[in-house]
């Protein structure tokens, strides 16, 4: 995702870890990002790093926008790895910046990295560091979360950059609150009844329709649904049968999920620049790593997802085996209403993306042809395919979902 600006001249430059879920010990379902800051000041000003995993996709952002080389101060506010693992990688690039950061941070970095010839300067709350027209103050929050812990906040911008206070492991297209649309607004029942339709409903569409049309017939007075799982439904009943009947009408939101599974992470690099193109185009994306998401997670985010792109790398000529099991379980689902597309990469021979095509139109589903399927590695070249990719399937999505609108 490409670096965005939160206020002037000072952008998020961090990366979206859509496949985490397991952070230390800590369930991440939704996985999660690693934001920092970049301030476009007289003097070029990095707020903390990313993760060492991601350090490329970070040393991009900040590329975007100016020359690494060009960073003359880092704050680091917390030194636990997701944030401070890629500070070695920026500052071979930089490596004249100035590192602003608590003297109990600095003995922590002192463990991470060989600091001996790095410009440290320590700070303590009530410190400032002028950029030019913004001055960034530093203040301690020790033990929130970590000993090392301070926020920094921009005087002229308004801006707290909190660290892990007030976060949340999210990852999302979203930058900010009022963008982030929580799969189009769905409560959490709504998603579950989404989800239980998915996964158990989904090939019943039809017969939904003509069971309901026949119960409204009896002319029953209804007050209350009852089911055999989860919440009664008292406040609202019909509102479920609503929800069904929409689904069974193909409902799902304007949005595309994209289904991968990868080897050596040449298809996972591929998601990037298609999602990067996707958005570009307006439409909103989840990414979902199969081999780090339960099936029916992978079921749900399919069917609340107007597109859906299936990724995968080739192996011994066909696709790879979770992605195949993927194309499995919704075959057996039978699918309707869905536009659908594929994707991948390969080493010798390919095939995964043309045995994908085969299964989706199989199932009689809408498909743009044709995918994208590129050799090892993505070069720069094979990149600018995939986002336009991304942009020409989100263009083939709105059109689609003007049917159901
Ligand atoms: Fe997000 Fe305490 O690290």
């Amino acid at each position: 995702m490409k670096a965005v600006e939160i206020k002037p001249d000072i952008y998020w430059v961090g990366a979206i870890d859509w496949a985490v879920r397991d952070f230390h010990g800590y369930v991440t379902p939704n996985g999660t990002t690693y934001n920092n800051y970049l301030i476009l000041d007289s003097e070029v000003t990095l707020v903390d790093t990313v993760k060492h995993d991601f350090a490329d996709i970070g040393i991009g952002n900040i590329r975007e926008l100016t020359e690494p080389s060009k960073i003359r101060n880092i704050v680091i506010n917390h030194i636990e790895n997701d944030h401070l693992t890629a500070l070695g990688r920026v500052m071979e690039l930089a490596p004249e910046a100035t590192i602003y950061i608590t003297d109990r941070g600095k003995k922590g970095m002192d463990r991470f990295f060989d600091t001996s010839k790095w410009n440290i300067k320590i700070v303590k709350t009530g410190d400032e560091l002028k950029t030019g027209k913004y001055t960034l103050q530093f203040i301690e929050t020790p033990m929130l979360h970590w000993p090392d812990s301070m926020m920094t906040y921009v005087k002229e911008a308004k801006l707290l950059i909190s660290q892990d206070a007030f976060g949340q492991h999210l990852a999302s297209t979203a930058r900010f609150d009022d963008d982030f649309i929580d799969c189009a607004s769905h409560t959490e029942l709504e998603t579950s009844v989404i989800d239980y339709y998915a996964n158990i409903l989904m090939p019943f569409g039809t017969l939904i329709k003509s069971k309901i049309a026949q119960i409204q017939k009896l002319g029953l007075e209804i007050d209350m649904i009852a089911p055999d799982h989860g919440i009664i439904w008292r406040k609202d009943p019909l509102k479920v049968i609503r929800m069904y009947l929409e689904m069974a009408e193909g409902k799902a939101d304007l949005r595309v999920a994209i289904i991968y599974d990868t080897m050596w992470h040449s298809t996972e690099q591929m998601t990037l620049p298609i999602t990067q193109g996707i958005m570009d185009e307006g439409v909103d994306c989840k990414v979902i790593k199969l081999r780090a998401t339960p099936m029916s997670v992978a079921i749900k985010e399919f069917w609340m997802s107007r597109g859906c792109l299936v990724g995968s790398p080739t192996l011994n000529n066909e696709a790879f085996p979770s992605v195949a099991e993927f194309i499995y379980h919704l075959r057996g689902l039978r699918p309707k209403n869905r536009i659908t597309g594929a994707f991948g990469s390969y080493g010798w021979g390919g095939g995964a993306v043309k045995w994908i095509y085969s299964e989706l139109q199989n199932m009689k589903l809408e498909t743009m042809d044709p995918g994208i399927e590129i050799l090892y590695r993505p070069s720069k070249e094979d990149e600018e395919k995939c986002y336009d990719f991304g942009r020409d399937f989100a263009r083939r999505v709105k059109e689609y979902h003007k049917n159901y609108e």
